[in-house]
């Protein structure tokens, strides 16, 4: 769906009003104004080449912003590496993440304008608003002034990261851990309007359900056939889009799927199955315009910007963010 330029700005507005009176202490707008000026316009820039490249890349970066804010909080721990196989990234949920050697170019170009200012973290944030944005969603002012963690664990990934067959319970529970509320697990869960699954994230669901070799009865009878056609044991490391409507553009097409029962992980078709979040789910099936997903899903993505945040003194500054920790 089209956005006016209008309704944008209208939406910009809002969300930097209303967040700015919220805004946390250590965290605030343009904290790199003087330091690095101009640091927003470049990462957005390099963005808007990348995304020119691979139209796939913003679904790739706003996950990557999700899986960093999860585990030990917003610091880019996501990005360092282990020879061991014990970082983050080397979690099974991690192991389709996209994204990370785009984040660490756009640091390289940030790093020869200002060395030694600007956080991986924040970068990573940017970019997810950029990807959002990119993807004709709505545009919002990101808090800076996270600095990086050099600590990256697995076992805290597969700890923090909630499960993709997880009910509106559990789901909420994972939520809560960030200072998170359900209305925001609900509101980004709408970030499934961008993007793919690999078929082992959702195959139980069409072949053994409950472990009779069943189906999941609440799928779409048609659009569950129609996914066993690709998603077939000997082709698991095929894709299908989140959000069937139109995975490339930022809108409610995921909750008219939710609605639909044409979802495509548990926890997406979960959401119809509690009072409040299936309340939601039915008020952006019917809603006959974006404004309020797009100003609710700016101000979540800023809640989320917020967890677990390093600031001030606490953590560092990188001149890369992928370096080793062991
Ligand atoms: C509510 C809990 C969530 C669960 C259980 C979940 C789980 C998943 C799973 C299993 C996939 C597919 C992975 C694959 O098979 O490759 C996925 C993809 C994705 N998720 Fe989530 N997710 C959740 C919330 C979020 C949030 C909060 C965001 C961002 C704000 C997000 C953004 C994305 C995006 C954009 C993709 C597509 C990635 C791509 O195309 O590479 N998800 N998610």
């Amino acid at each position: 769906m089209a956005v006016a330029a209008s309704q944008l700005f209208k939406w910009v507005l809002l969300v930097a009003a209303s967040a700015s009176l919220l805004a946390r202490a250590d965290l605030r707008y343009d904290f790199y104004n003087t330091s690095c000026p101009g640091v927003e316009k470049l990462v957005r820039d390099e963005l808007a080449l990348k995304f020119a490249a691979d139209v796939t890349l913003p679904a790739g970066l706003l996950r990557l912003h999700f899986h960093d804010c999860f585990v030990r909080g917003c610091d880019a721990s996501i990005m360092l590496k282990s020879h061991n196989g014990t970082a983050e990234q080397d979690a099974d949920p991690n192991s389709t993440v996209r994204g990370y050697e785009a984040i660490e170019d756009i640091k390289a170009k940030v790093e020869a304008a200002c060395p030694l200012v600007v956080s991986c973290a924040d970068i990573i944030a940017m970019a997810a608003r950029d990807a959002v944005n990119f993807s004709q969603g709505p545009l919002y002012q990101v808090e800076t002034g996270r600095r990086d963690g050099n600590v990256s664990l697995k076992e805290e990934a597969l700890q923090f990261l909630p499960p993709s067959d997880g009910n509106v319970t559990v789901l909420t529970e994972y939520f809560a851990v960030q200072n998170l509320t359900m209305k925001d697990m609900v509101v980004l869960s709408g970030a499934h309007t961008l993007g793919i699954a690999h078929c082992p994230s959702f195959s139980k669901r069409l072949y053994n359900y409950t472990g009779a070799g069943d189906q999941d009865p609440s799928l779409d009878a048609a659009y569950a056939k129609n996914l066993a056609t690709v998603c077939t044991p000997e082709n698991v490391a095929s894709v299908q889009p989140l959000d069937p409507m139109s995975p490339k553009t930022f809108d409610q097409g995921y909750y008219q799927s939710v609605y639909n029962h044409q979802a495509l992980l548990v926890s997406d078709a979960a959401l119809l199955n509690d009072s409040l979040t299936g309340a939601y789910v039915q008020l952006m099936n019917n809603a006959s315009s974006l404004d309020t997903f797009f100003a609710d899903f700016a101000v979540a993505m800023i809640n989320m910007g917020r967890a677990g945040v390093r600031t001030g003194t606490d953590g560092e500054i990188r001149a890369t963010c992928a370096i080793y920790v062991d």
